[in-house]
Parts: C-alpha cells; structure tokens; sequence
C-alpha cells in the first residue's frame, strides 16, 4: 500500500482542516494510506508522524486551525535539515507528500521535490499573497472576521463621529484590506501594492471632512507605518482625534467560511488525484472558478493577476472620490 504524507506549514489558516480532511478521505478511496506529520516541517525531521485515517478527520471540517499543528522550522532553511526530512520519509515508506501552507512553505515543498519527493502543495493562509491563484485557503474567512469587527468599530465611530485607523494583516500583500474596505466600506485604504504617505492620507480624511463626513475608516496593511506615529501625525496637522484598532491574531481563527471548507475539499481531491497520476513539484490553485495546477516555481511569477488587483483599488475608489459631497 502507498503512503502518503500530509503536512500544515507556517501560519495557520482556517480551512486547513477541511484539507486534511479531503486528502484522507481522497487517498483512502485510492487505496493510500495516510500518514500525519505533526508540527510542519519540524515534526517532519523530529519523526513526529502517525497513521491518520477517516475516522480520524471526522467532524474537523468546520473547526479552524490545523488538527496537525504548524510551525516556522528554521533546521528545514539549511540544507542539512531538508536532507533529514528526506531520510525521516524514506524511513517511513511515504512515496507521496501534500503540503498545506504559505509561500515559504512552497519554497520548502519545492526544494523536496528536487530532493526527489514526490509533493504537491495546497495554498493555506489568510494573507493570499500568492499570484497564481485567485484565492488561497483561510483568505475568505479572514476577510469576514475583518468585517465583523469593521461594523463594530464603525457603529462607534459614527456615533461618536471618530475617524479610526484599522491595521490588518497580510503580511506584504494588500488583499485582506483591499477586500475588507470595499466589503466593509471603508473610506481610506493604504496597501503595500499602493502606499499612501503621511500628507495624502490627510489630504484624503480633508476631503472627507469638507464633505461632511466625519467618522471615516482607515485601513492599512500591516508592517507598513508604525501606527500610532501615523495617528499622531493625523491628530496634529489635522486637530482631530483618532482611534486606531490593530485586530492581530482573531483574524486567523475562526470556523472556516462555507467559501474556504469547499476550496479547501476541492483542493484536497486534487492533490491526491495530481499525485496518483505521476505528478510532483505542483501548487494546486483556482483561477477563474477552475482548479489549476502549476510549478512551484512559478507561483509568483503571473503579472496578469497585479492587473486585477489594481482593478481592484479602482473599484474602490469610485466609491470614495475625494471631492464626493454628500447630499
Ligand atoms: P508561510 O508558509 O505561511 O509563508 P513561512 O514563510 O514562515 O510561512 O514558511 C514556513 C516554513 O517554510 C519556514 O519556517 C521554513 O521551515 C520553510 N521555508 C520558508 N522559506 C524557505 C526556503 N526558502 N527554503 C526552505 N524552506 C523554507
Ligand atoms: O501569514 C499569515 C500571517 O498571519 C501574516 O498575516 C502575519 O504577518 C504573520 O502570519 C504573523 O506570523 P506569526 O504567527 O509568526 O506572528
């Protein structure tokens, strides 16, 4: 019977569960069974790996996190690290290996495929920082915790008619406050794609003002400004005052959205049926409302998919055209 090996890398995300799920199930309906590691990569050198089957995965579709534990390894970055992982599969008969995780995670997954693994990778995290496919797993259900808390803040803001600085995270990539500002109304948005300096987020809530709008919602991308540099730098030029609002790790857990437990099913199906057919050194992704495979080594190479993203913040703007008066 063949073996295959399923891991969980770098952050979590909700819908890696649903994952695990599909791949279990899928590889038992062809005869392979599987083999949890536990821990990412680190579980994967320290041997931390049991049999998982169906039983075993059970009722895990709708919770968040990963039943298989994640970590950041930094022993898989050296060579030597990989070259156990290697030895701690072959000693453990896994012929198949599906990795669920983050760019990073891909670019470990890439380097096992050259070491002669066969592997294919599921893209799991809420940042959807990758440029190949339209969505990864986690991104939508992130989104929607995103704007649970958008409605609150703005329920205060405008009761109270405050502007408020909303830090998301993403970690270099714009999508979570791109979605979440067009989704939650926001008025202002600055993104690692497009950046705002100091004076045009002013120039921006100026506008805003001068059109009779006074509670306004600024969102941002993490690790771009120190944010209470950037509220304080508002405060003075612009003599209002201003909340800010970092919402952190709540945007990583959660029950996995309906949108994430079913990419992540179809994900997981294809992984196994992509592996079965000979096929190694694969990133599974949707483009288009159609599953796609591609090399791992291309996944950040599409410039079409910038375009859209920059369609994107076009469509945003239209809905907040600085010199907007409102009626
Ligand atoms: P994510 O997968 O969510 O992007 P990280 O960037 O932290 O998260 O990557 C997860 C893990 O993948 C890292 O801790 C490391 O073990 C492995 N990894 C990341 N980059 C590389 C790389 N260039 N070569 C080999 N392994 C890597
Ligand atoms: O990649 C997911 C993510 O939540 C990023 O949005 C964020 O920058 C990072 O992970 C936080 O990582 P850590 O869990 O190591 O603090």
């Amino acid at each position: 019977m063949n073996k295959l090996g399923i891991l969980t890398s770098g952050g979590d995300a909700p819908g890696m569960n649903a994952a695990i799920r599909a791949v279990v199930i899928a590889a038992q309906q062809k005869n392979i069974e599987t083999m949890g590691i536990k821990g990412g990569y680190q579980g994967l050198i320290d041997r931390n790996i049991d049999r998982l089957t169906p039983f075993n995965v059970e009722g895990i579709a709708d919770k968040g996190g990963t039943i298989l534990k994640t970590s950041r390894c930094l022993e898989f970055m050296k060579e030597e690290g990989r070259k156990k992982a290697v030895r701690v599969l072959k000693e453990f008969d896994i012929t198949f290996l599906v990795i669920i995780g983050g760019d990073g995670s891909f670019k470990g997954a890439e380097k096992l495929h050259h070491l002669g693994i066969n592997v294919i990778s599921i893209p799991g995290t809420i940042d959807n920082d990758f440029a190949y496919t339209d969505y990864s797993i986690g991104f939508d259900t992130a989104l929607n915790t995103i704007l649970d808390s958008i409605s609150k803040i703005k329920d205060t803001d405008l009761s109270h008619d405050k502007t408020t600085i909303i830090e998301v995270m993403g970690r270099y990539c714009g999508d979570l406050a791109t979605y979440s500002a067009l989704a939650g109304e926001g008025e202002i948005i600055s993104i690692p794609e497009r950046k705002l300096d100091f004076d045009t987020i002013c120039s921006q809530i100026n506008s805003k003002i001068a059109s009779g709008k006074h509670d306004n919602l600024i969102i941002i991308t993490e690790k771009m400004y120190d944010i209470q540099e950037l509220k304080k730098y508002i405060e003075e030029r612009l003599k209002i005052s201003v909340r800010t609002s970092v919402l952190g790790f709540i945007q990583r857990g959660g029950s996995p959205s309906a949108f994430d437990r079913i990419l992540a099913s179809k994900m997981g199906v294809k992984a196994v049926e992509l592996l079965t057919e000979g096929y190694s050194g694969l990133a599974v992704g949707i483009k288009e409302n159609k599953l796609i495979s591609i090399e791992l080594g291309n996944v950040n190479n599409i410039p079409s998919d910038n375009y859209e993203k920059l369609r994107l913040l076009d469509t945003f703007s239209t809905f907040n055209k600085g010199d907007q008066v409102l009626s």
